[in-house]
């Protein structure tokens, strides 16, 4: 790898042979792929991280005096301590690992929500929020009759500021939005909503699934509440992910699974939780995955959020002017801040076929709702093609995609 080399220097051959997986074909064609909003590659750091665990390594956390035990629990606490200064939390134990986002917002809906929302309160939503963003409001509101306020989207991807400083009102309790659009790739003016919000006493949850990957975190400046986001998209492993919780909150609400681990005493009458960390990872806990998250967030860092910005900066400028030239193809998500990721649609095409076609080009794109219906609902469609770029794509292979659209042009008519 290129260690922090100022943008310009940066030498995507050199990273790219740090993600075995580039060098692979499909169906005898060099993969291209530009699904990493779906998730991202992994580097050979993290696969050797987790192999070196599985085979030196591997034992149960927290639980044993044995040599093994203790080498894995201080791996896996060192785990929270990276990730603590890859968010610049103020302490590790606000650090809490989940499966990913999904499980993470579920935690604060169930535990926070729970303890703190009841009939009529108001939770804050975005138009262009992922699934995971909707549904758990979406059950509590079905368990407890609080309602759904939802912030709209301007036709470029933008969010309608001042819609949303409409709709946090006397009884919004929480806004919950994404930091960036999965879909449209749009940055959020997370910081000014936050600070709106807080100056209503309304605290909020920030989803960085995405943002995670391209930006630099820093949860105090954003002053957010929650935060919530994925390994895998971030060059870690799938199944393991975090959610940052201020302290004060976190120790305030209840455990949202119980089990081991996450005790202090059980007896038949009554059981003790821990403090935090703990008290939100009941059982086993998905050590190794940890581990790696822990060695992608260190990779991501030793190459520097500002190469990785500006490589992909430019492959969005690129990709965008050579799509927006083809006829008939139609790009959603304009907003001038943005992250590498572009939606667009082919006039007459449906998107699977096209992302059939370029797949058997070996093209990996997204295609299909990318688990935003409601956003492709307020946009007319049901879904769009997704090409998203991380810092290891090339011009060379934004070319290959434009090469593919033409075919898929030529085919389909
Ligand atoms: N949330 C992921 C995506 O945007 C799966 O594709």
């Amino acid at each position: 790898m290129i260690l922090n080399k100022q943008a310009g220097d940066f030498d995507v051959q050199a990273v790219r042979r740090d993600f075995p997986i580039l060098g692979t074909t499909v169906g005898g064609k060099p993969l291209v792929y530009l699904d990493n909003a779906a998730t991202s590659q992994k580097p050979r750091a993290v696969i050797e991280r987790l192999e070196r665990y599985y085979r030196e390594e591997n034992a149960n956390i927290h639980r044993g005096v044995h040599f093994l035990s203790q080498e894995a629990t201080t791996a896996y606490e060192q785990a929270r301590e990276t990730v603590a200064r890859f968010l610049n939390a103020r302490e590790s134990r606000e650090c809490i690992f989940t499966r990913g986002t999904t499980e993470a917002i579920n935690l604060v809906a169930s535990s926070w929500g729970g303890q703190n929302l009841q009939a009529g309160d108001e939770i804050v939503l975005t138009t262009m929020e992922h699934h995971a963003n909707i549904v758990p409001w979406q059950l509590l509101r079905d368990q407890i009759g609080i309602e759904l306020k939802i912030v709209p989207v301007q036709d470029s991807g933008e969010l309608d500021v001042d819609a949303f400083k409409s709709l946090v009102g006397d009884k919004a309790r929480l806004v919950a939005l994404c930091h960036v659009s999965n879909a449209l790739g749009t940055i959020n003016p997370a910081k000014e909503l936050i600070a709106f919000a807080h100056e209503r006493g309304v605290p909020v949850l920030l989803d960085g699934a995405q943002a995670a990957a391209h930006l630099p975190i820093d949860v105090q400046a954003l002053d957010c509440d929650f935060f919530t986001f994925s390994g895998h998209k971030v060059c870690g492993p799938t199944g393991i992910g975090v959610l940052y919780g201020k302290a004060d909150i976190l120790g305030s609400i209840p455990p949202y699974q119980g089990g081991g681990d996450m005790i202090d005493r059980v007896t038949f009458e009554k059981t003790t939780f821990r403090g935090l960390p703990e008290r939100f990872e009941a059982g086993t806990p998905h050590i190794s995955g940890a581990i790696g998250l822990a060695a992608a967030l260190d990779y991501v860092t030793e190459m520097g959020h500002g190469v990785m910005q500006a490589q992909e900066q430019d492959l969005l400028a690129y990709a965008t002017e050579r799509l927006s030239a083809l006829p008939g193809l139609r790009i959603y998500g304009t907003a001038p801040e943005k992250v590498s990721v572009i939606s667009f649609i082919m006039e007459g095409i449906h998107p699977n076929d096209a992302g059939e076609i370029l797949d058997a080009d070996g093209v990996a794109v997204r295609t299909g709702h990318h688990c935003t219906m409601p956003l492709w609902a307020r946009f007319g469609l049901t879904g769009s093609i997704r090409a998203s770029f991380a810092f290891y794509n090339t011009r060379e292979e934004v070319d290959i995609l434009v090469a593919g659209l033409e075919k898929v042009r030529k085919l389909l008519g």
